[in-house]
């Protein structure tokens, strides 16, 4: 059974391959929601899509670009390139920024949950 580990909140889980990351996230008692850099990260635990890919609040990085993970759904490609309702944009961590309820296990994983948001750009202020 693959292992994942979850860098933050220094736990590990065992689960099912081809679990659900979300899933197995809230098994576990993890939080994988943010809210926007820990703005309304408690309403945001309870006011979300659960799980169907439109809310874009569930990210998270996937060590090692994420291998060890099924490939990003058509629906995960567009919410994380989509600027709506917030700006996702994490451009160095691309491969490895992922919505974890559109994530699928299939080995070994890392996972950091609640990765910063990059609002304003590296240019903002140029
Ligand atoms: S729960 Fe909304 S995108 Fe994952």
């Amino acid at each position: 059974m693959p292992t994942v580990k979850f860098v933050n909140e220094k736990k590990e889980i065992e689960v099912p391959e081809g679990a659900n990351l979300r899933t197995a996230a809230m098994k576990a008692g993890i939080n994988v929601y943010n809210g926007i850099n820990g703005f309304g990260a408690g309403i945001n635990k309870f006011v979300n899509c659960k799980g169907w890919g439109m809310c874009g609040t569930c990210r998270v990085l996937v060590k090692n670009k994420g291998e060890n993970c099924a490939p990003k759904t058509t629906i995960e490609k567009l919410r994380l390139s989509a600027p709506i309702p917030e700006p996702t944009v994490i451009k160095k961590d691309d491969e490895e920024l992922r919505l974890s309820c559109c994530c699928n296990i299939e080995g070994d994983v890392e996972i950091i949950t609640k990765p910063a948001l990059d609002m304003w750009g590296e240019n903002f202020f140029s």
